[in-house]
């Protein structure tokens, strides 16, 4: 397994410019699938997660190339609407592929995903919801079996998922009539999979918002934006997760850098708490901004939420960033009530943080010291770099497969910026 070796201490300095999205390109890569066509897909970051994807559809059938961030995609020839258990236990978005499926196929095989590093990540919103869309669906050998026509309804979600609203606009596609979603989440992410769904020749009202109503339409690839070989052209929004740990991570080596294909309002939430931490940021144009450190850091509190609100995903960045505050600050974790394992290790660097249920105080330190520390998931894995950035001497971080799944060239990006951190192969 590889480890990153950091010689922290040194501040990032000079341009970085950001992937795009994960969390978009997945459902995006997913909904090839819905409507037998070719499609190019540009500014496709080259993650494991990305892979997986490719490998989930070629496994449906599709002929797949994947050069230079762009993904053509040929899907055809897809035959088999299945989501194996290999492939779906590494990464829980396969679970994209049930929507597709039904579309296309009215019949889907897709293993059910586990838990994960922090907790139980249920399924049952998807489920329940295209069970309201009229699905038979049982569970067999571990899978979950989902058959018969889809008709359009009215679907109103508890709590406002990004999973299932993919999973749902993406059914809705090729159901028989129109479908109401309602406390659909916002995200951007979403609203991406909404607008390369449109270039299909399916409108969708109320992109963007929690109401969304998806318009099947039976005229294949009718839309202007098609060229005139019949394929579909799509590039995905810049990933706000990446560029949100690239902004923390200046705060905490007092560095200043300029961030390039960003989308600056989709990161609002997060410049917000990074002025009122005391970082100074300048808009430079819509896709680029600057960012330095400026002064100590300010204590500040924040509570993750859906989409406008802070990002779950930027949570455990945030509290490496807090270890080295002035002062005492609060974070509330709204969405996954225990996506905290990254606590234990942060503490290993020397950072002051006690937790109480879904909240974490954190007693911010001088400075942080370096220390051996093993990521567990995605983003904890994010925060463990950054502190070790930070700290004066060399940490090393093991299972680093983790961040491999979710940021491209992590290392190369962090050496152009003056970063010391090398990956060592085991
Ligand atoms: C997506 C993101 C993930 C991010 C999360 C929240 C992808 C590939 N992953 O995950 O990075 O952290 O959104 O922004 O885009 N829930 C249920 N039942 C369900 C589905 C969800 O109870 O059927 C609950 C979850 O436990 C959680 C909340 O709803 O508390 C939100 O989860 P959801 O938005 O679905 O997260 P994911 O789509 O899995």
């Amino acid at each position: 397994m590889d480890k990153f070796i950091i010689n922290g201490g040194s501040p990032l300095a000079g341009e970085v410019t950001i992937s795009g999205a994960k969390n978009a390109v997945l459902p995006i890569m997913a909904a090839c699938i819905i409507k037998p066509g070719r499609y190019i897909i540009n500014n496709v970051p080259n993650l494991k997660d990305t892979r997986t994807m490719i490998s989930l559809i070629e496994e449906s059938g599709a002929n797949i190339e994947f050069l230079n961030n762009v993904l053509k995609v040929d899907s055809t020839t897809c035959n088999n609407p299945v989501a194996p258990y290999r492939l779906v236990k590494t990464m829980r978005a396969s679970f994209y592929m049930l929507g597709p499926f039904m579309s296309r196929f009215n019949k889907a095989i897709v293993s059910l995903p586990g838990g994960c590093a922090w907790g139980p990540r249920p399924v049952n919103f998807h489920i329940e919801a295209l069970e309201k869309m009229g699905a038979k669906i049982e569970l067999k050998d571990g899978n979950i079996v989902c058959k018969g026509k889809l008709k359009g309804t009215l679907i109103e979600f508890e709590k406002k998922s990004v999973g299932a609203t993919g999973n749902i606009i993406m059914a809705a596609v090729e159901a028989e009539g129109s479908t109401e979603i309602v406390n659909a989440a916002c995200e951007p992410e979403i609203a991406d999979l909404c607008n390369f769904i449109e270039l299909m020749g399916v409108n969708i009202d109320g992109i963007g918002t929690d109401k969304l109503i998806i318009h099947p339409n039976s005229q294949t690839f009718d839309s202007p934006h098609v060229d005139k070989d019949g394929e579909i052209e799509y590039t995905v929004i810049p990933d706000r997760i990446e560029a949100g740990t690239f902004m923390i991570a200046t705060l905490m080596t007092k560095g200043d850098i300029i961030l390039k294909n960003v989308n600056v309002d989709h990161l609002d939430a997060v410049i917000q708490k990074i002025k009122e931490a005391g970082g100074e940021i300048n808009k430079i144009n819509d896709s680029s901004m600057n960012i330095k450190y400026v002064k100590e850091i300010i204590p500040t509190d924040i509570e993750t939420l859906e989409y406008p609100g802070y990002p779950t995903d930027l949570q455990a960045q945030w509290m490496a960033l807090m270890s080295i505050s002035s002062g005492e600050s609060r974070i509330v974790e709204n969405i996954y009530k225990d996506r905290f394992t990254h606590i234990s290790e942060l503490t290993r660097f020397g950072a002051d943080i006690c937790l109480e249920n879904n909240q974490a105080f954190i007693n911010g330190i001088k400075s942080l010291t370096p220390a051996p520390v093993m990521s567990t998931d995605i983003r904890a894995s994010a925060s463990l770099i950054l502190a070790a950035l930070s700290a004066n001497g060399k940490s090393s971080i093991s299972r680093i497969y983790h961040i491999d799944r979710g940021y491209e060239q992590i290392e190369k990006k962090i050496k152009s910026l003056g970063g010391n951190i090398i990956r060592v192969s085991g």
